[in-house]
């Protein structure tokens, strides 16, 4: 089978020319044209990495991240699926080629939600610190910003006062968000984070805590548990220390 493979995808007016050039040079008949992954839904913006830098240089300056002034990128998915159709059909070598897309975060994006436990809630230094038991090895970091925070039972609660959020690692970087007006909140709380379906799960590292569960809710309210969650044990499961026993004993005997 032969075929071409890109990811992430860039536009079809970028690729086109590849493809001639695949044409003229190879006059190879692809069977296939994966475009990869890539899309977003309409809610959320592109954003890279030199918008990430300005984000938080800004925010280290104390300014707004200025995300809210930067303009829609997003493509939509089935819009942009014709015009791939109808341009790769323009190229001769190309008009039976299966076109293919990987959409990852169009897909599950906003269907997913994180729910976090609120461990802690301090002030320090003047600031209100809340500390749940999910964080960064949980989430990418949210410069997006695209996530929506609700206290769990208390959803239409109003903004009361300005916390910031870590999750349960003794790490600068553990943070979930900064600065954001919430409703008070309690120990015990649970917040719900939104556009948590994509990344989340799938990228989180095991570090020093267990992985949480996976609920999927069915379109009749039903909950089903789709992944267990993780215990202490899993943390060191694979570990095969010589000595151990050794070891327990001497720490025994102290
Ligand atoms: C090969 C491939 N296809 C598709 C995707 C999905 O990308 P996205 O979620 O940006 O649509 C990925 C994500 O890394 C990928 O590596």
């Amino acid at each position: 089978m032969c075929g071409v493979m890109i990811h992430p995808y860039w536009g079809i007016h970028k690729l086109l020319p590849l493809l001639r050039q695949m044409q003229e040079e190879l006059d190879v008949k692809m069977e296939f044209i994966d475009l990869g992954g890539g899309f977003d839904k309409s809610s959320s913006r592109t954003v890279g990495t030199t918008d990430l830098v300005k984000v938080a240089v800004r925010r280290r300056l104390g300014m707004r991240s200025g995300l809210d002034r930067w303009p829609r990128k997003a493509r939509e998915i089935l819009e942009e699926s014709r015009l791939i159709a109808s341009e790769v059909k323009s190229i001769p070598a190309h008009t039976e080629s299966t076109c293919v897309l990987e959409p990852g975060r169009y897909l599950v994006h906003d269907t997913g939600f994180l729910a976090l436990r609120i461990g802690v809630v301090k002030k320090v230094a003047g600031q209100n610190w809340i500390i749940t038991d999910g964080g960064s090895c949980n989430l990418v970091p949210d410069f997006h910003e695209r996530r929506e925070i609700r206290i769990a039972k208390r959803a239409n609660a109003q903004p009361e006062e300005m916390v910031n959020i870590s999750g349960p690692l003794p790490n600068a970087w553990d943070l979930v968000r900064i600065k954001k007006f919430l409703p008070r909140i309690r120990a015990g709380d649970y917040i719900v984070l939104s556009n948590a379906g994509a990344y989340t799960l799938s990228l989180s590292r095991q570090f020093c805590y267990p992985r949480p569960a996976a609920v999927l809710v069915r379109p009749n309210g039903k909950a089903i548990l789709i992944r267990q969650k993780g215990t202490g044990e899993d943390v060191t499961r694979m570990d095969r220390l010589e000595g151990l026993g050794q070891l327990q004993s001497r720490i025994d005997r102290r």
